[in-house]
């Protein structure tokens, strides 16, 4: 028998589309996969506890301000890799001085606190999966370029552990680091350029790192 070929074109559609029927309706959020943020080495300098004060203030110790190094706001979001939001997401922050130490028993240990830096410190995300610090700079050494350390805990989602870099310092200094170090080979992912705030004579620095995390 003979089909029309509208009815023809029809059944073709039919056929066609009525499996995509069957399939559940996805959000714009859960079709796009955004890039997680690139794991890098942890390094020997993770804090060995997280007693006393370990808020999101280290430039504060004590009721002190410190007054040394480049003061730096660092700040970003946490999402997931379908983009959703991720509030009360563990942000924990360590990093050396401006004088070059980290507040740790193999380095410096509690040197930098007894001038008055905090060293490390950790918050939970907001509602809007926000996290601010209030540090410095930090200076680069041993042939290492200036860099923060990160560690980022949600539950469902692969804990990272990483480091911010400097955009245009970000470059290992020696071979050997270079070439043993272990790092991020995706290092301009983990590169930001601050923006610098001037607050009277003195220079500020507005840092934002957002970041990505893959689910479990
Ligand atoms: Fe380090």
């Amino acid at each position: 028998m003979k089909i029309p070929r509208r009815s023809s074109l029809q059944v073709l559609a039919a056929a066609v589309f009525a499996p995509l029927s069957f399939l559940p309706k996805l959000s714009l959020a859960q079709i796009v996969k955004l890039k997680a943020t690139p794991q890098d080495v942890e390094g020997p300098y993770y804090p060995t506890t997280w007693n006393g004060e370990v808020d999101n203030d280290l430039t504060t110790l004590n009721g002190k301000k410190y007054t040394g190094g480049i003061p730096m706001t660092l700040r970003g979001r946490v999402r997931g890799d379908s983009g959703e939001i991720l509030k009360d997401a563990r942000v924990e922050i360590w990093q050396i001085d401006d004088v070059g130490e980290y507040r740790h028993p193999g380095f410096g240990g509690e040197k930098p606190a007894q001038r008055g830096f905090q060293g490390y410190g950790w918050m939970q995300t907001d509602d809007g999966g926000q996290y601010t610090f209030q540090t410095i700079k930090p200076i680069g050494y041993s042939g290492r370029p200036p860099h923060v350390h990160f560690k980022v805990i949600a539950p469902g989602y692969i804990t990272l552990i990483t480091e911010m870099y400097f955009a245009g310092e970000n470059a290992e200094g020696s071979l050997y680091q270079r070439l043993f170090g272990g790092f991020s080979r995706e290092r301009d992912l983990l590169s930001i350029s601050p923006n610098r705030l001037s607050l009277g004579k003195a220079e500020t620095l507005d840092a934002v790192f957002d970041i990505v995390l893959a689910r479990l």
